[in-house]
């Protein structure tokens, strides 16, 4: 797919057909977002691959209740890695590069995901707390998004975006 059709055509899908996704695919997603950028090539941000149904039916629970989620065949869970950030860049690691870090890779993970015909939508809203201890997470472990994935089952127009003339506060 061309760069700019990839761009184009990620919108976010809540509607996915029953096909899984192989787990070669599901790694090939992983390793190229693994090349996305991150602070000081610190890379801090780990992820949860979710097949198993069961873990996908609470994962939706915890993001109030949005079904959807556990009927995309993978969900991923993304973190950042605080401490990791923390410890050469202190509380600007913690609170700004980690989250960074663990966004842009989800960012990537999407477009990829779009390059080879799956679809996604990023969910942002969820119980924190409840998230962590599904998973018996660390402390220094930061849920950033969840990521269902699969092959679209439903048609989705754009939703509107502000004009450029709005987004751009000022050119000198
Ligand atoms: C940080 C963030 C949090 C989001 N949280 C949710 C969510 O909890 N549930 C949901 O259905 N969509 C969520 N979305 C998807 C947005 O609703 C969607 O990106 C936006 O409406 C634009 O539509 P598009 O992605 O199709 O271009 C989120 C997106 C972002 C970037």
């Amino acid at each position: 797919m061309e760069f700019e059709e990839v761009i184009k055509n990620r919108k976010s899908i809540r509607k996915f057909k029953d096909n899984g996704i192989s787990d070669e695919l599901i790694y090939k997603l992983i390793e190229l977002a693994n090349l996305s950028p991150s602070a000081g090539n610190l890379q801090a941000r780990s992820v949860i691959i979710v097949k198993n149904e069961e873990i996908k039916k609470e994962i939706a629970k915890i993001c109030y209740e949005q079904d959807f989620i556990s009927k995309a065949p993978v969900v991923f869970v993304v973190f950042a890695n605080l401490d990791e950030s923390a410890e050469r860049y202190g509380e600007r690691g913690k609170n700004l590069y980690a989250l960074q870090d663990a966004t842009i890779f989800t960012s990537y993970l999407q477009l990829i995901a779009t390059n080879y015909g799956l679809s996604s939508c990023w969910v942002g809203a969820f119980d924190e707390n409840a998230l962590k201890k599904l998973f018996n997470i660390k402390e220094n472990l930061k849920p950033i998004a969840v990521l269902p994935i699969g092959y679209s089952a439903e048609e989705k127009k754009r939703p509107p975006r502000k004009s450029i003339k709005e987004l751009i506060i000022r050119e000198i």
